[in-house]
């Protein structure tokens, strides 16, 4: 009996353990499924596609970036690898390696490929600057540069930014360089060889090699410069009269804190008359743009940046019709590799991923407004 009683005791803990084990796990996959289901995401909010500017180096390195880019976008731009210099480093032969990682990764993914750029005034490499022909042999590399790249991707990326940032401010085409003292080239090598018509070639040479991509003109401070968002209007008219196969427009949207309110409405009402596609292509929102080297993110500047942060979404989901809204994507993952910080080498934090690729207080915010915008509450 006592034998029995004790085997007893010994086999109710023996059950107890087990069941409290079991249900523990049974708690903890419970509460990961839970909070799996529940788990937002920019994606998962978002009534249209949400995507970033993405590095292969960092994706494939960094576990915290590669793991905000799987969960939170579902569309992916490349930031440099397909733009001249990246794809064409030398003049008789491509280097798809890491675009075709980074279209890999989104076709593994599920997400939305954006090529950028097939022809810009800048990070083109040294030997297209010193390259000797005639404008047919000019022509020629333009069309085989355009149409070779486009081809490789053909069904992999669905579209392209096939000409950037063509205009000076003052709505007049980039051609030559307007001050040659300052050691920076703002003029277009490509007006200077092909003609001012080339864009329209570009965009024609891009749907011969695949007729399904859809093409975009994309540049930047349409917000703060009606004289370039004029020309890009009257362009894509042209085109239209034309025939030109243009399919949407990218708004850059390098803004900052006290980027004048009505000019971003005013651009998004001017793109959204066009009837195209509508892509912020490049959004980050700068809280230096004084370059203040004293600066701190106090509350005050992110309260500021989130509501500019909720004021861009908010339009765009409000101005630009559903059918017409390609996405916002921003401009890098995390404030670390955000270019601006590279580029004019100051204090910065104009994402919504801090240094470690956490999500800010400005992520919530914009979290919020994509839920607001995506239940009707506008
Ligand atoms: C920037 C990249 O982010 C940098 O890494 C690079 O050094 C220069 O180009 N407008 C554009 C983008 O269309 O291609 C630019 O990207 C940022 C401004």
């Amino acid at each position: 009996m006592g034998k029995f009683k004790y085997a007893g005791i010994k086999r109710s803990l023996f059950t107890a353990t087990k069941l409290s084990l079991l249900f523990a796990a049974l708690f903890i996959i419970a509460a990961a499924g839970g909070s799996r289901q529940t788990q937002r995401t920019l994606q998962s909010t978002s009534p249209f596609p949400i995507g970033a500017a993405i590095d292969p180096g960092l994706l494939q390195h960094n576990p915290a970036y590669r793991h905000v880019v799987e969960t939170e976008f579902n569309s992916i731009t490349a930031e440099n690898v397909l733009k001249w210099a990246g794809v064409h480093p030398v003049a008789d032969r491509f280097d798809f390696t890491k675009g075709d990682i980074l279209v890999a990764f989104a076709q593994d993914h599920n997400k939305r490929f954006h090529g950028h750029n097939l022809c810009w005034y800048q990070y083109n490499p040294a030997w297209l600057r010193s390259f000797n022909g005639d404008s047919l042999a000019w022509e020629q590399l333009f069309k085989t540069h355009i149409q070779t790249v486009v081809a490789h991707y053909k069904g992999k990326i669905e579209s392209w930014d096939v000409v950037n940032e063509a205009f000076h401010e003052d709505g007049t085409l980039r051609v030559e360089d307007t001050n040659p003292a300052d050691n920076n080239d703002d003029g277009c090598i490509w007006a200077r060889h092909l003609g001012k018509d080339y864009i329209a070639r570009a965009f024609e040479y891009a749907h011969e090699a695949d007729p399904n991509a859809l093409l975009f003109y994309n540049d930047y401070n349409e917000e703060i410069s009606p004289a370039k968002l004029q020309a890009i209007i009257n362009m894509v008219k042209d085109f239209k009269h034309r025939h030109i196969p243009i399919n949407g427009l990218g708004l850059q949207m390098h803004i900052n804190i006290n980027t004048p309110q009505a000019g971003i409405t005013e651009a998004m009402r001017q793109f959204a008359a066009t009837g195209l596609q509508v892509h912020i292509a490049e959004l980050d929102i700068s809280v230096n743009p004084k370059s203040d080297t004293a600066i701190t993110y106090s509350t005050d500047l992110q309260n500021r940046q989130a509501g500019m942060f909720a004021f861009v979404v908010h339009q765009y989901a409000t101005l630009i019709p559903k059918k017409q809204q390609y996405g916002i994507t921003t401009w890098n993952v995390g404030d670390a590799d955000s270019w601006i910080r590279h580029t004019y080498r100051r204090k910065d934090w104009p994402l919504l991923f801090d240094d470690n690729y956490a999500p800010k207080p400005v992520y919530d915010t914009v979290m919020n407004v994509l839920t607001a915008v995506k239940a009707g509450r506008r």
